[in-house]
């Protein structure tokens, strides 16, 4: 079966321009390749041209996720089945494809309004992205810009439509609770990451995070300095996942939503994989810091 090989791009429209632009930049360690008449940023962290688009709005979201198959022929058969099950998709303008710099792309929404695009033909830029932050690079190029864990408003109905009509295939489940809510995640891969995407139920915001993989471990210790000192809270502390095996912490974006900062992710492969569950969200760490705040010490005479 044809389908998504990759998740390609995604759009954010922020309400506070400046900060993400900081953010991206300066903690991140993503590049602007361009910056539009409107302020608006396209971003890039490999050979491809761009990776993320940030414009200005009241939204505070993510505004559209960007999701790659091979060629006109797999677009043909994707659309074919969301059509089969009577999903609206609309053609991208030739206009929309040079925006996000492909050959062609679909419109359309997820069953839980999450807004998507599938393409193919994505330009790759003359150079390849060096950040001079992150400076040994990130895990991306055919594995994609990295990993988002979308809101889902049903679990099965959304499975039905990642698994049964975009072509993912099942990575694993976690099982558990944490800090006592239940967590029922389920991981999608599309390629050798070891899931490109992960859905557990609906979201304050249309993802609860995206991750980016860094290809050397001390840019996870590097980045976590410079969220600090940039003032970026920190949601879950360093720690590993039992399931792709991610080294990683999490802080929060500008716009409320997370972002996870990666190394390490194990790879998958489709001849010998077999899905599995997991009972724990991590072996060690990912702790929310709010949790372990001392206590105010008690004042002088009240002991
Ligand atoms: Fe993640």
């Amino acid at each position: 079966m044809k389908g998504v090989t990759q998740l390609g791009y995604m759009g954010f429209e922020v309400k506070h321009l400046e900060a993400w632009e900081k953010f991206t930049t300066e903690v991140l360690g993503l590049g602007i390749r361009e910056r539009q008449a409107d302020g608006a940023l396209r971003l890039c962290l490999d050979s491809y041209k761009q990776r993320f688009f940030v414009s200005e709005g009241p939204l505070n979201d993510v505004s559209v996720f960007g999701w790659e198959v091979a060629d006109d022929a797999a677009l043909a058969e994707v659309v074919a089945r969301l059509e089969g099950v009577g999903v609206r998709v609309t053609a991208g303008s030739a206009e929309e494809a040079a925006l996000r710099s492909v050959e062609k792309l679909v419109k359309l929404e997820d069953p839980s309004g999450n807004p998507l695009e599938l393409y193919f033909g994505a330009e790759r830029a003359s150079q390849p992205f060096v950040s001079d932050v992150v400076q040994g690079g990130f895990v991306a190029e055919e594995q994609g810009l990295g990993h988002c864990v979308v809101s889902a408003r049903d679990k099965e109905e959304a499975t039905r439509f990642y698994a049964e009509v975009l072509g993912f295939r099942l990575s694993d489940h976690i099982r558990c609770t944490f800090y006592g809510f239940p967590v029922d995640l389920s991981f999608f891969h599309a390629n050798a990451r070891h899931h490109s995407l992960a859905f557990g139920g609906p979201q304050k915001k249309r993802i609860h995070h995206f991750m980016l993989e860094a290809k050397h471990m001390d840019e996870v210790g590097l980045c976590f300095d410079r969220a600090l000192k940039a003032g970026v809270p920190i949601m879950q502390t360093l720690g590993r996942h039992p399931n792709d095996r991610m080294f990683s912490f999490y802080a929060k974006t500008p716009s409320g939503f997370q972002f996870e900062f990666g190394w390490g992710g194990r790879e998958v492969d489709d001849a010998t994989w077999e899905p599995t569950e997991y009972n724990c969200i991590s072996e060690w760490g990912h702790h929310p810091p709010i949790a372990f705040a001392p206590k105010a010490p008690p004042k002088e005479g009240q002991r």
